[in-house]
């Protein structure tokens, strides 16, 4: 007997079924055949938030969150992080292998070619006011580039494909440096192709009246390990965005800026953000007990705490606690480093986040290291952006290429009113909900 099966009676009419299991899922289209008479449209699953479903079949990060795993490709993350370069790592999630010597030189090549703005869209971003968030820049300069390139909307030719993809990965950083400059009114830097990654984007927002801005290797380093560990995390909010905005074949740059509105939120990429807000707030190590009791009391949320998928330590956030004392040996200490460890081993001896599995994720400790570096708080979720386009990216590139997938269109279980008929104005009165 197989028993990669699903047995299922319906009570309503003693009807049997045999649904087959694959790779521990039920397909959501096998209960359709679940009827209770011919013109019945069959059983759909109901799952508000995606909290049981998969919406697609991947090959390019495995999250294991019960204890704490995330590997690209195949790769542990730890290793990653400390034997690989971001560009490295972009490569390996966008074609499923490690660079070779030849092709990793070919990549970075194409990557600095296109760092530079179209002059017009440097001009569009001058027209923001001088206090303008920078991830609403972000996302809209990142939906004007697909107005400069028109023809990356042809997305099934590989090789444009692959162009625009480099333009997107090659672009971020200098867009971010572009919104940053722009608020304190000083001068864009152009990108220097000298530099590596992660120097150029340091060069783009704080050369002054240096010939050369030379970057601080420990500096540079600890932020390209930053880009590594936030460049893919499977199927979160911004990422199944990037895929339901792909799926009405629209070109990559309007997908991004999709995916990037998303990420914005204070829940995914913003908690950055609000955890320095946070920190701010508490303002000192004693008055820890207090903000926790707070939290508890249902008071708001422990900004940077929890998650979804892991319900044990979030792996990056263990590797940033690392990168955050190489940054403090060039910076000095940042004192939130204090609030935040207390923070941290108070809420896990506490019952009620043990109870909840809740842990550190990637942003409880990235802006305080964002912040040591030099990057003002509302930039931080812009920084996640930057390697996150890749992410975005190659799961859009998988989606596109997925015989199985098609436009994204959810059911719903409708709730409203049945048929009704409009009441002429002269008639209508004050409904009993005192709407009109
Ligand atoms: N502080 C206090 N309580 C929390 C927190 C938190 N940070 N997160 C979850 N809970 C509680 C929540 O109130 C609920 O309690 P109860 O069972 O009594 O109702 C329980 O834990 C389960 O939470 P949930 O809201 O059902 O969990 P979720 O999977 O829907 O939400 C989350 C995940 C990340 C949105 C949430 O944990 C959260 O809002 N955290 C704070 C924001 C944050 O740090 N976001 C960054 C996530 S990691 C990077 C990324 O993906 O961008």
């Amino acid at each position: 007997m197989d028993q990669n099966r699903l047995s299922i009676t319906d009570q309503r009419t003693g009807a049997q079924y045999e649904v087959p299991i694959v790779d521990g899922t039920i397909r959501a289209m096998d209960l359709r055949k679940i009827k209770t008479s011919p013109d019945d449209f069959g059983l759909m699953t109901y799952d508000p938030a995606f909290l049981n479903t998969s919406s697609c079949r991947s090959s390019i990060t495995y999250i294991d969150g019960d204890v704490g795993i995330l590997r690209y490709r195949g790769y542990p993350i730890e290793e990653l992080a400390e034997k690989c370069s971001f560009l490295e790592v972009s490569w390996l999630l966008l074609n499923g292998e490690l660079p070779t010597p030849e092709e990793l030189g070919e990549w970075t090549g194409l990557i600095k070619r296109h760092t530079m703005l179209h002059e017009t869209t440097k001009k569009f971003l001058e027209g923001y006011r001088y206090d303008a968030h920078p991830m609403g820049m972000l996302i809209s300069t990142i939906a004007a580039l697909s107005t400069v390139y028109p023809e990356a909307k042809h997305v099934f030719d590989a090789d444009n494909r692959k162009l625009q993809i480099a333009r997107l990965i090659a672009k971020m950083p200098t867009i971010c440096a572009y919104c940053y400059r722009h608020h304190f009114g000083l001068p864009y830097v152009y990108p220097d192709n000298d530099l590596n990654f992660t120097e150029n984007f340091m060069n783009m927002m704080w050369k002054m009246f240096e010939p050369k801005y030379l970057a601080n290797p420990i500096l540079s380093r600890a932020l390209d390990i930053l880009f590594i560990l936030h460049a893919d995390h499977e199927q979160n909010c911004s990422t199944n965005t990037m895929r339901c905005v792909g799926s009405a074949q629209g070109d990559p740059y309007v997908g991004c800026s999709a995916a990037a509105a998303a990420l914005y939120g204070p829940l995914h990429g913003g908690a950055n953000e609000e955890v320095l807000k946070m920190l701010d707030l508490i303002g000192s190590k004693d008055r820890v007990p207090a903000f926790i009791q707070q939290v508890k009391d249902g008071g708001g949320k422990l900004m940077g705490f929890g998650h979804r998928v892991y319900k044990n330590y979030d792996p990056r956030a263990r590797i940033i606690k690392w990168a955050a004392d190489q940054v403090f040996t060039v910076t000095g200490y940042n004192k939130k480093i204090e609030i935040a460890l207390e923070l941290e081993r108070i809420a896990l001896e506490d019952e009620y986040f043990i109870k909840r599995k809740l842990y550190p994720n990637v942003d409880f400790y990235s802006g305080i290291i964002y912040e040591a570096m030099g990057f003002r708080p509302d930039l931080f979720t812009v920084l996640f952006a930057i390697p996150r386009v890749v992410g975005w990216l190659a799961q859009w590139q998988e989606m596109l290429l997925d015989p199985e997938q098609k436009i994204a269109r959810p059911r719903q279980i409708y709730t409203g009113h049945d048929e009704r008929h409009v009441v002429p104005m002269a008639e209508r009165h004050v409904s009993a909900s005192g709407d009109a």
